[in-house]
């Protein structure tokens, strides 16, 4: 039975991977086994590096191509390290002319980071979406579920002090 997330992100990096070997062996010999193994390795990282493929490939006893056909082939698994938020700025036409540009803009200089990349503290990831189906509410962003529309290049420092 997977541990409470929040029990898990208190884990070093060697319990979670102490984890992901108790997890090898409850699944050991059942079907699908690999796409559970990945599933729940997922959960344990918030994503699956190389280094994780290549630890489930040893313990798994099956080459690396194979684990990593699979990861390419379902969308749900990410190779990328994610942040605990997603920022969504909308780059859709009503969002760009009020100023989606100057948001993003906004969030890459507070963040330090770029669209498509995560801050070093693990709570931001970034990217820009297309419309949101918000348009009355323009410029609009998303962070997590929360959705905050009339967006003011100022505000974007106060917004992301809200989430920690
Ligand atoms: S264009 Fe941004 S919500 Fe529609």
């Amino acid at each position: 039975m997977m541990q409470a997330t929040e029990e898990i992100k208190e884990l070093s990096e060697d319990e979670k991977f102490e984890k992901l070997d108790e997890i090898i062996e409850q699944n050991r010999g059942q079907e699908g086994i690999l796409i559970n193994v990945l599933h729940q390795a997922q959960q344990i990282f918030g994503h699956l590096s190389r280094k994780i493929q290549v630890h489930i490939a040893e313990g798994l006893d099956i080459p690396f191509s194979k684990v990593y056909a699979v990861i390419s082939f379902y969308s749900l698994f990410s190779t990328e390290m994610r942040g605990k938020y997603t920022i969504e700025v909308c780059t859709g036409t009503a969002c760009y002319v009020k100023g989606a540009e100057d948001i993003l803009e906004q969030f890459k200089t507070e963040l330090e980071i770029e669209p498509g990349e995560t801050t070093e503290d693990g709570l931001f990831t970034l990217e820009t979406t297309r419309c949101i189906g918000a348009c009355g509410m323009a410029p609009v962003i998303k962070v997590g579920d929360d959705t905050h529309g009339r967006l003011k290049e100022d505000q974007v420092s106060d917004l992301l002090d809200k989430y920690e």
